[in-house]
């Protein structure tokens, strides 16, 4: 993308994603690098400030991040934040100590420079959010105390060289100012430009994949979700019909979803779509399988190759296609590139974007750049419909992962009938849009029950839905009883074979999201 931007370099704080976000949302473009990136790629993203984020290590620490200071020479406004703060007084020839008493959560803070250029229209005293063990104890020379909490430094200038830097964390919402703040370091200090606006992201992406792809084709594969339809959308206002979207039924989507995803593609969004009807070969595959990473295995590997008789298809029509549009998000990209190094996996994940390199196409990711409530508001500019764009996540290995034991077309069929009435009550309750993902689960116990005088021997059905920023954690959602006293009532009485409703109360971790 050709804009300036704000670098952020992540020092490994659990808010540095928070610092981009917030930033971005006053419309200016902000980069995440590692804090270990080098000069040259600081550079090539034409910062016009840079951003140090807190992390959880101290200065001396033997693991402390191997950050060049020479960052702090490149002339550019710098803000400091948390660990920033210590790094920059570290390696200035200032000093740093434990703190005596570790400072997490609330804090008051003084400003003692109410004329520094990063404390405009902030008042004498604001609440803050700390979080940090460390504390700066001497300041560089050169610099000066412009904000302080009863007993330590909350932050110091220096605005020859450009440098400010904060103690506390005016990225979390807590901190009551700290948008001001940012909006501060931003358009007083740096002369950032708020022009990175959907309209600029979308003009600039279309003229920048129409030099791409040239005369070339490309496919899609489309799960019917925000990334990969937001993705399609952008790529097929570039080059028209020269993408082919491929879309699935492996037999394990929600009930009619294989026509109504259909429809809202090809006439709502009027994308060239090939829909490809393999239930009959996923279900033939997942027989007798009960081991949930054998079932994850299966269904990607299905898809692989679903998709790939497809592209060799698609490819003889069109005499040849170079390449392939995924829907990957920033989150993915920062999350590979990360100081924290990769973490353990708990679950393969399946992800109709994520096709393996042997297919030898070449990649277009239109929205790398962007995080996920970024992708919303893109594809709202796009005049994308609501039921696209406001999808609860729906896994890629669907409702496999939510069956318990084996998959059988019968299991599929009550538990498409239960998730469907789950969605149809929670979007009722007007709950659909605040919850991140409710949803029912099968599961392989029969127990007794009773319906009019007869006894029922049936399945078991479990109701689960949660609060969650981006899946890593969540918390499950305490329905109100109306609602789940609906939904437990119209499974019962309207899908035979399922007698018996359990609510889910397990947050993750410890729980998994999914129950497979
Ligand atoms: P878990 O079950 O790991 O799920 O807590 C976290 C989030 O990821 C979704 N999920 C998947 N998404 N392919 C996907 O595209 C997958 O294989 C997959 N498995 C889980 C899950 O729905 C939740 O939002």
């Amino acid at each position: 993308m050709d804009t300036s931007s704000i670098v952020i370099l992540d020092f490994g704080s659990q808010y540095t994603q928070l610092i981009a976000r917030g930033i971005r949302e006053q419309n200016v473009f902000s980069v995440l690098l590692p804090c270990t990136a080098s000069i040259e790629e600081i550079r090539a993203q034409k910062p016009l400030g840079i951003v140090l984020s807190g992390g959880p290590c101290s200065v001396y620490d033997a693991d402390a991040p191997a950050a060049d200071p020479a960052i702090l020479s490149l002339g550019l406004p710098t803000l400091g934040i948390c660990y920033g703060l210590q790094f920059i007084t570290h390696h200035l020839g200032g000093r740093v100590r434990s703190a005596q008493k570790r400072e997490y959560g609330h804090a008051e803070v003084s400003v003692v420079d109410s004329a520094t250029p990063l404390f405009r229209d902030i008042p004498a005293s604001l609440n803050v959010w700390m979080s940090h063990g460390d504390e700066a104890v001497e300041l560089p020379p050169g610099f000066h105390l412009t904000a302080k909490t009863s007993n330590a430094v909350a932050g110091i200038a220096n605005p020859e060289r450009q440098i400010w830097a904060v103690q506390f964390h005016p990225e979390v919402h807590h901190t009551k100012q700290g948008t001001t703040l940012l909006r501060n370091f931003l358009f007083n200090i740096c002369k950032a430009t708020p022009d990175w606006t959907p309209e600029h992201f979308i003009q600039s992406t279309v003229v920048a994949i129409r030099e791409k792809v040239g005369e070339g084709h490309a496919i899609c594969a489309l799960s019917g979700g925000v990334d990969s339809s937001v993705a399609a959308v952008l790529v097929q206002r570039a080059i028209g019909d020269r993408l082919t979207c491929v879309f699935v039924n492996n037999g394990v989507l929600r009930k009619n979803e294989f026509f109504k995803v259909q429809e809202n593609l090809r006439e709502k969004l009027g994308l060239n779509l090939v829909a490809v009807d393999a239930s009959a070969r996923f279900l033939g595959k997942l027989e007798g399988v009960t081991d949930p990473e054998t079932k994850r295995k299966i269904i990607g590997n299905e898809f692989i190759a679903v998709f790939d008789d497809e592209a060799h298809r698609i490819a003889q029509q069109a005499g040849g296609v170079e390449w392939l549009v995924q829907g990957t998000l920033y989150p993915d990209v920062i999350e590979s590139a990360s100081v924290k190094g990769p973490s353990q996996t708990i679950k393969s994940h399946h992800n109709v974007g994520g096709l393996p390199e042997t297919m030898k196409l070449k990649l277009i990711e239109p929205l790398r750049d962007l995080f996920k409530d970024e992708v919303r508001r893109i594809g709202r500019d796009l005049r994308m419909p609501d039921d696209i764009l406001q999808r609860q996540p729906f896994p890629g290995p669907g409702l496999a992962v939510r069956i318990l034991g084996e998959v059988t077309p019968e299991r599929v069929a009550l538990l498409q009938e239960a998730d469907d009435i789950v969605v149809t009550e929670i979007k009722r309750a007007g709950l659909y849009q605040q919850i991140w993902q409710s949803f029912a689960v099968l599961l392989p116990v029969k127990s007794v029950g009773v319906m009019g005088d007869q006894r029922t021997y049936a399945y078991t059905c479990a109701i689960r839905a949660v609060h969650s920023e981006d899946g890593m954690t969540a918390d499950w959602v305490p329905l109100p009883y109306q609602v789940l006293k609906t939904i437990s009532n119209r499974i019962v009485n309207e899908i035979p074979g399922i007698n018996r409703v359990v609510y889910d109360v397990t947050s993750k971790p410890p729980g998994t999201i999914e129950w497979e």
